[in-house]
């Protein structure tokens, strides 16, 4: 049977994290795949994981089984990082959570549910997205449509286009949508957008499924959450997934959070129940070591603040890169704008070069980026900022 089977190309994001491994350069430089560096260049474990992972060494003492949404502190402490303690909805008891293996498991298991509550619901996400969102969505079944997000012309975001084209969705579709720190682009909804953006949702009967795998990593925990918030106080009904692959960085430990939001406590409860039902069946329950991890810093008050130290200093890490990058390279022969990097949130951003000059930094100088340009800006540092600017150069002037 299995001889019939053709191979499948594989994830962009992680085929360049593979070809970047095997370069053997000392100047190679990873812009690819999405995880925090240092100014070594390294992804560290941060002191208040290391912390709460010797702590747990001690005091743990049972791996028995926990339940399919995962542990209940872990829950509890997460919901009110994401929502704020005081949240409406979440004193109402129109929140329920599960903890999931990573974003990724958020995501699927959400699109699952979904599916189930209506078959005919369609799921819009905004062009560009995350690679793997089509795949994650869709593969539960949901029939994808997409609106216009960024426009690469104006490298600002084409809010009128996605007003217009979320005109077009019928009441009961899903509207996919990223919490802060787009990705690809990072081009972020203000404050007057997501508000609109609500106005719409509301009128047409739509139901919002944020993204949200970079909490603090864009302008602060709080700030960030605005979007997650302001609609959790004013729908009915909506999903939301976080991670804390980033702002914890634990990704391998496949840590994150699918939030139901529901009308009121009783059909939370019968939504979660459903939830659950189907956690059960894909995957019976969630990983436990990175949840334990999570909880034992929110559960600590001298190690949440320690962590809220750590994520400002990569968050303030991943700024200083964006104004240093612009200034380099206005500093340079280069001759076009890069200022908007400057404007835009989070790791990523596209560089607005086409994939042969992005092939051009691959294979002349062992730098490495996603096809469409986007670069993780935070694999940069001070001792391969001149490289990067001087290949980059090079790149345009040769093309
Ligand atoms: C990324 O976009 O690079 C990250 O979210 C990692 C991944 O799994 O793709």
């Amino acid at each position: 049977m299995f001889e019939a089977l053709k191979p499948i190309p594989q994830d962009p994001i992680l085929a360049m994290m593979l070809s970047y491994r095997e370069d053997t350069n000392p100047n190679k430089i990873d812009l690819g795949i999405g995880v925090y560096k240092n100014d070594q260049g390294h992804t560290p474990i941060m002191q208040a994981v290391q912390w709460a992972e010797s702590r747990l060494l001690e005091r743990e003492t049972t791996k028995s089984y926990t339940a399919p949404a995962g542990s209940p502190l872990f829950n509890e402490l997460i919901s009110k990082l994401v929502f704020g303690a005081d949240h409406p909805a979440l004193t109402d008891g129109r929140i329920v959570s599960a903890q999931t293996p990573g974003g990724c498991g958020a995501l699927r298991m959400g699109a699952e549910f979904l599916r189930g509550c209506n078959s005919e619901s369609r799921v819009w996400v905004s062009t560009p997205t995350w690679a793997n969102h089509v795949p994650l969505l869709g593969g539960a079944g949901l029939e994808i449509v997409e609106y216009p997000y960024y426009d690469y012309d104006n490298k600002s975001i084409r809010f009128e286009a996605m007003l217009t084209a979320l005109e077009g969705a019928k009441a009961g579709d899903f509207v996919l949508i990223h919490g802060c720190c787009h990705n690809p682009s990072g081009a972020d909804l203000n404050r007057e957008q997501w508000d609109a953006v609500a106005d719409l949702i509301e009128r047409k009967g739509l139901i919002p499924f944020i993204d949200m795998a970079y909490q603090g990593l864009g302008s602060g925990i709080d700030e960030d959450a605005y979007g997650v918030r302001m609609l959790a106080a004013r729908m009915p009904e909506m999903l939301v997934a976080t991670s804390c692959s980033k702002n914890f960085g634990l990704y391998r430990e496949r840590t994150g959070t699918l939030f139901i939001v529901g009308e009121n406590a009783e059909q939370t409860r019968n939504a979660g129940s459903q939830l659950f039902s189907k956690i059960r069946s894909h995957y019976s329950m969630p990983p436990s070591h990175g949840a334990a991890i999570v909880e034992t810093i929110l559960a600590d008050e001298k190690l949440e603040t320690l962590w809220l130290d750590e994520l400002e200093g990569m968050r303030n890490r991943i700024q200083g890169l964006r104004q240093g990058l612009v200034a380099k390279i206005a500093a340079s022969d280069i001759d076009a704008d890069f200022s908007f990097i400057q404007q835009q949130f989070g790791m990523f951003s596209f560089l607005g070069i086409t994939p042969e000059q992005v092939e051009a930094l691959r294979t002349q100088h062992s730098i490495y980026m996603i096809d469409s340009s986007r670069m993780n800006v935070a694999g940069l540092n001070d001792q391969c900022m001149d490289y990067f600017v001087d290949a980059l150069n090079e790149v345009l002037k040769g093309s």
